[in-house]
């Protein structure tokens, strides 16, 4: 059984929840796409686990796998993985593997990436984590693998060979070139290649290998539909794919052997960085969202722009993604909200639109046709069942629901594990 999951919006729906909640059930718990630019939250009994590339399963037995699509810091990885430790979870080679092929974020990523930004006159907002341009030397062949970062001969020799590049880009930025002849930092990356060393895996035939032998494989995609290198916001996106079809190449798995997609959905919409956001609302009524949802990132702390449920965007994440379920989250935010709205259609230059358009200047342009709901009253943090809902929620839902076209199969009031219920 294999299972993709992946955000259909702008990320932050709550994967790491939802890939929790699942896990389980799974014998093997996957990264296919990004890096530390994720975050991805885990509340289990209150304890609060913040996780960038330890896939979000960590907490039950499953194996988990960093697969070769990913762009991992070693350090980072390190850091998290010391702090499972102290909280007495021992994250060792027979609990993860990590590919050899997977792309090695290294510190003059994290200086271009900044160098990059400062010098746009219009902003990406990137997390500032070297992804973008660690993906830019995968695709130029220019990169350090997993296997390279373990050897320490092969790992001064790449950089031998990557220093005078790496050096005349930086100074071309208006850097200092003087980060590539650091032995700091090579230092660091030779001890935690030393470290990582034991976790090398192949994935793709660790996958394949598992599916054959009848187990439970789920790929916990990270960012969200909208964000995607190809097929989002363009230019305001990550640089890796991020939706199911993606899990199949990253992972090296075909896609006859996906059995289910699940898209985890917000009941509002929310975006951190640059972008379009047609429903965003820049008044009282979006900070109060932000501070009813706590809509700051995990991973930069940066407060979240909020908006209404936004129907044509997620319509598109339906077609680039085929999910066969939803699970729905964060319900819980909306309570005592009066009336809730609901962007059905767009307007653009006179014409209604039910799907976004395909540029992003003019995505930028349209303005949200809103349906009005009632709304409820009261917290629903402490419900289980569907029939426990108040009818405004209820009816929310349902709308919803008919609307995307998709079944809402688990729905989320609240961080907790045990605060989702089953529709
Ligand atoms: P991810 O990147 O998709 O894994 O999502 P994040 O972890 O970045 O952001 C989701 C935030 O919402 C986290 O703080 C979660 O603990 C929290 N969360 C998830 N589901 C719910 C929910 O149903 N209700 C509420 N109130 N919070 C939720
Ligand atoms: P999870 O997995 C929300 C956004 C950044 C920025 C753009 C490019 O937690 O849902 P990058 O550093 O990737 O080059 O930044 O993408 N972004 C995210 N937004 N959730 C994420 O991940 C994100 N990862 C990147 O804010 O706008
Ligand atoms: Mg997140």
């Amino acid at each position: 059984m294999f299972t993709i999951i992946t955000g259909t919006q702008f990320g932050d729906e709550g994967k790491g929840k939802i890939v929790d909640l699942m896990a389980r059930e799974y014998d093997l718990i996957v990264r296919f796409q990004g890096g530390d630019n994720a975050g991805h939250t885990v509340v289990v009994d209150g304890k609060k686990y913040k996780l960038h590339l330890t896939p979000s399963g960590v907490l039950f037995d499953a194996r988990l796998l960093i697969g070769p699509g990913t762009v991992m810091n070693p350090q980072t990885l390190a850091t998290e993985l010391n702090t499972l430790a102290d909280e007495g979870t021992v994250v060792d080679e027979k609990k993860l593997g990590i590919d050899a092929k997977t792309s090695i974020i290294m510190p003059y990523h994290v200086e271009l990436d900044g160098l990059g930004e400062s010098a746009r006159s219009v902003k990406i907002g990137t997390t500032k984590r070297g992804i973008g341009y660690a993906y830019i030397d995968k695709v130029a062949r220019d990169e350090v693998q997993m296997s390279d970062l373990a050897d320490e001969e092969r790992l001064r020799r790449r950089l031998e060979e990557l220093t005078p590049i790496k050096a005349a880009q930086i100074q071309s930025m208006g850097g200092d070139p003087s980060i590539m002849e650091d032995e700091t930092w090579i230092r660091t990356y030779i001890e935690l290649g030393r470290r990582f060393a034991p976790f090398i895996a192949d994935v793709s035939h660790e996958i394949n290998t598992a599916l054959d032998q009848g187990k439970k494989v789920l790929a916990e995609g990270a960012q969200g539909a909208h964000l995607d290198v190809i097929h989002g916001t363009q230019k305001f996106v990550t640089s890796s794919s991020c939706i199911a079809g993606s899990a199949c190449a990253n992972l090296g798995v075909g896609p006859t052997r996906v059995d289910e997609v699940v898209g985890i959905l917000k009941a509002y919409i929310t975006r951190v960085g640059e972008g379009p956001l047609p429903t965003e609302l820049k008044n009282r009524t979006g900070d109060y969202i932000r501070e009813a949802g706590g809509e700051f990132g995990t991973t930069t702390g940066r407060p979240r722009r909020c908006g209404w449920f936004d129907l044509p965007l997620v319509k598109k994440s339906v077609a680039l993604n085929g999910y066969t379920q939803i699970a729905l989250t964060k319900l819980d935010v909306l309570s005592d909200m009066h009336p809730l709205k609901v962007c059905v259609a767009y307007e653009l230059d006179g014409t209604r639109l039910d799907y976004p358009p395909e540029s992003t200047a003019d995505l930028a342009r349209c303005v949200p046709v809103l349906e009005d709901l009632p709304g409820w009253d009261g917290d629903l943090t402490g419900i289980r069942s569907m029939d426990a809902l108040p009818d405004g929620a209820i009816e929310y839902l349902s709308r919803l629901e008919s609307l995307v076209g998709v079944p809402f199969k688990y729905i989320s009031v609240g961080p907790g594990r045990e605060q989702t219920f089953i529709k």
